[in-house]
């Protein structure tokens, strides 16, 4: 006989926190949102944590590199879709990768018998109007001058010699290979630079400091970068396609790596953990899922997953319950999950951190998700909905919406997504193709959204998000309580209402 739960599964609206006392050090500037994403074991700290515990979700209408630049800079990390060719997706993560550095390796390198048309074709391709000379046009080349766009104007003979229009290496200020980002940046101040080359003693080029990245740091105080102050990204990867998409997203500098699946609880699962342990180690963070129970979670512990995501059927654009009647209401499933993932903690000394995975319809389901456990969201409709996005922004009556559409939809092709064996084709959809509210930059809604979690979290007297996970106390409500909690038995101050005095 099959096996029944005694009780329904619930959703996060279903829950309301509790205050504890709030001592007079719980201000929302007190709050550290810093939370682990790579498992770790016990008194050591995870291979990489988040600033804040925002992912944006592995779809093509939410994270390609612009958005995930716009979320590093937060603090966050975005999952670049895996619904593209293996080429695209790379090229998409190193361009993160090159974004913003405080140590660039050129890109972009002229020699200094080019022509000015070479250097139009290479702008064009690159997109930099600022391109290091060096003598053999490599990015390490011998460091022959400085082109930028102040040095040649529209209406120029193409075929002029980049020599004659470059600022000489001898009249450069440069900076020498091993200098910090702040003395560079001071250099850069004190000389009034737009950019600093760094040469070794011999010199050759090593790197290019830009003033806009030392500008950018000063203003994004949480940004995520990795050790080489490069935004950390993360890609998406499927169980068809792994033993080539994986070492390219490796190259191409990916700093996590999480499989996209609707349902994680399989053994392509774990082949795909199996091939990234036997071939990285544990060099390259690899997250797994999705599961909505302890079994499910056990599984991928045990088969060496990172961090393990949490959640099927409840994403907006989802219609899996629906088409295929599988899925949990997403707080019971983050419950339950976190649980597991304590015991494992206990008995294997090694935490694993747990990410709730769609579903968040309001700020407070983020709050809550963490406190019942979850180390950090996975959000698709709340990132669809801004500038930064790749979808279209269009009027709809009068009004601005963004395209979001499902990775199961037929317009995302990813049949890879929901590979249980059989065809390489999508045979039923479980996503729909739809619009959601145009809500503008990203992070002008990120900080109320952080302001509104810290502020509960003050009222929950909490200053961390592990204390949070601790001291939480979290109450079931009735559906009459549901009503309770929005405004009720008032007139609005709406428009009818106000002509109609
Ligand atoms: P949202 O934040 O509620 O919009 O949910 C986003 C999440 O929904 C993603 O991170 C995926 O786990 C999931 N998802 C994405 N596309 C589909 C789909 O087409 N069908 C079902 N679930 C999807």
């Amino acid at each position: 006989m099959a096996y029944f739960y005694k009780e329904p599964s619930y959703t996060f609206s279903e829950y309301l926190l509790l205050p504890n006392l709030t001592k007079a050090t719980d201000t929302p500037e007190n709050v550290s949102l810093k939370t682990p994403l790579a498992a770790f074991k016990n008194g050591e700290t995870a291979r990489l944590s988040l600033n804040i515990p925002f992912t944006s979700a592995i779809m093509q209408s939410v994270s390609d590199d612009h958005l995930s630049i716009a979320l590093a800079k937060e603090g966050g990390l975005s999952f670049i879709f895996a619904s593209q060719t293996i080429e695209e997706q790379a090229r998409m993560v190193e361009r993160v990768k090159k974004f913003k550095a405080g140590f660039v390796v050129s890109d972009a390198t002229l020699k200094p018998d080019h022509s000015l048309k070479d250097m139009y074709d290479l702008l064009e391709q690159k997109g930099h109007t600022t391109m290091p000379v060096t003598n053999d046009g490599t990015a390490h080349g011998l460091l022959d001058g400085m082109l930028t766009s102040r040095d040649y104007r529209q209406g120029m003979d193409l075929s002029t010699k980049i020599s004659t229009l470059m600022t000489p290496v001898d009249r450069l200020v440069t900076g020498h290979d091993g200098i910090s980002l702040e003395a560079a940046n001071e250099i850069i101040f004190q000389h009034k630079l737009n950019v600093l080359p760094i040469t070794d003693t011999s010199g050759n080029l090593v790197h290019l400091v830009f003033r806009k990245d030392a500008d950018s740091h000063r203003n994004h105080p949480c940004e995520l970068t990795d050790k080489e102050k490069r935004y950390v990204v993360g890609a998406g990867i499927n169980t068809r396609d792994y033993a080539q998409r994986i070492p390219a997203l490796v190259d191409a500098g990916a700093d996590v790596l999480c499989m996209d699946s609707s349902d994680g609880f399989s053994e392509y699962q774990k082949k795909v953990l199996d091939f990234v342990k036997s071939k990285y180690g544990n060099k390259v963070i690899i997250g797994a899922g999705n599961v909505v129970d302890r079994e499910g979670f056990l599984y991928l512990a045990n088969a060496g997953a990172d961090f393990i995501k949490v959640g099927i059927g409840g994403g907006s654009i989802c219609i899996t319950r629906e088409q295929k009647g599988i899925g949990r209401g997403q707080a019971t499933s983050i419950i339950e999950v976190a649980a597991a993932r304590d015991a494992y903690f206990d008995k294997t000394g090694t935490y694993i951190p747990i990410c709730s995975d769609g579903g968040v319809t309001h700020d407070y389901h983020i709050t809550l998700a963490l406190a019942m456990g979850a180390d950090f969201v996975m959000m698709g409709r709340y990132f669809a909905r801004f500038d930064e996005s790749p979808s279209r922004k269009i009027k709809v009556k009068g009004g601005f919406v963004k395209e979001y559409w499902g990775e199961g939809a037929n317009r995302a092709k990813n049949w890879q997504r929901y590979h249980v064996g059989g065809n390489a084709r999508l045979t039923f959809e479980e996503g729909v193709d739809g619009y959601v509210p145009y809500a503008g930059r990203l992070n002008d809604n990120l900080a109320i959204t952080l302001y509104k979690i810290k502020s509960t979290m003050c009222n929950c007297g909490a200053a961390t998000v592990a204390e949070f996970q601790r001291t939480a106390r979290i109450t079931l409500v009735s559906a009459l309580s549901l009503r309770e909690g929005g405004a009720h038995d008032i007139q609005l101050r709406d428009d009818d209402f106000m002509s109609s005095k």
